[in-house]
């Protein structure tokens, strides 16, 4: 983690070869006051002063850290939730050179996409984390709709597909401390206004971008704020009303309900199944071919045509 924090300083050029050795020994929280420091910058295009113009939350991204580049936001807000900073703090940035998607994949992270993770404080244990995710891909879904995306549907567990192609994908990770869940990290990622072609060429046919889908190019900070806006709606919802609510509004825009897929659960867990349904854990109900019903409760499914 270190590594990568000095690298992002190296970057911003607050770091010269010679002071490299003197950062050994910095205090950690004098080097998160560096990397805030850096996140109310200048940026090129993402500007939280834009965002921040008529964002209507009470928390979620009121404290924005904005970078030109970072190796993954992710890694960023982690370490900024490391040395406390407020909860519901977004960092955002403009690229990302090492970005982390699902089941340790890469992520591609070329300029002009929407790159971002939300830090919480929850007092939630690991059991609801699956909850949060598909959360996130409610508000996701709902801050497209708000833009003129008609049909947004959710592929369980986080990718969000418009016309069968894959425009977001989210990454939730907890940082734990004697077993109790510190911070969450909710990262996602939305294809807006890149060129395909940026691609690596595997991934080209099962994306599509918002530019694509609506014929023109959205302003990435509208979006951003309007995603945000969503997020503290519905984390309102899962606070006050529980996750049936929520749960209503995923299958409502599901991708993957009522298809034949292959299951892959970890472990090498392989098998096809009919996707049933969702359950109030936010696991995959499934009938397997023997007819015996499954939950499957992390992993990811392959849509079978
Ligand atoms: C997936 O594999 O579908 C999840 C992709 C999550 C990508 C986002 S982009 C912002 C945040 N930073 C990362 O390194 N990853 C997530």
């Amino acid at each position: 983690m270190r590594d990568e924090i000095t690298k992002l300083l190296k970057k911003e050029g607050k770091l010269s070869s010679e002071t490299l050795n003197e950062l050994k020994d910095v205090d950690i929280h004098e080097f998160a006051n560096i990397v805030q420091e850096i996140g109310q910058g200048e940026t090129e295009y993402i500007k939280a002063s834009e965002i921040s113009k008529d964002l209507e939350t009470t928390y979620i991204g009121k404290n924005l850290y904005v970078y030109n580049e970072v190796s993954s936001t992710n890694t960023v807000a982690k370490f900024l939730a490391m040395n406390n900073v407020e909860n519901g703090s977004v960092v955002i940035s403009e690229k990302q050179t090492d970005a982390k998607g699902r089941s340790g994949k890469a992520w591609a992270s070329p300029l002009g996409g929407i790159w971002l993770s939300i830090i919480l404080h929850p007092h939630v244990d690991y059991s609801k984390l699956p909850l949060i995710t598909l959360a996130t891909g409610v508000a996701v879904a709902k801050a497209l709709e708000r833009i003129g995306v008609e049909n947004a549907e959710i592929k369980w567990p986080n990718d969000i597909m418009i016309n069968d192609k894959k425009v977001c994908g989210i990454l939730t990770e907890a940082v734990t401390q004697f077993n109790t869940i510190e911070n969450i990290i909710i990262g996602v990622g939305i294809d807006v206004n890149i060129d395909i072609n940026e691609f690596p060429e595997e991934l080209q046919d099962g994306a599509t971008t918002i530019a694509n889908e609506l014929g023109t190019k959205e302003n990435e900070n509208n979006l951003i704020r309007i995603f945000l806006e969503e997020f503290e709606n519905i984390g309102k919802v899962f606070l006050e009303e529980g996750i049936e609510d929520i749960l209503k509004e995923w299958r409502k825009r599901s991708y993957t309900i009522g298809k034949i897929v292959e299951v892959r659960a970890p472990f090498n867990k392989y098998y096809d199944a009919y996707v049933v349904g969702i359950g109030k854990e936010g696991a995959l109900i499934v009938e397997k071919i023997d007819g015996t019903l499954e939950k499957v409760i992390s992993g990811e499914c392959i849509i079978k045509n």
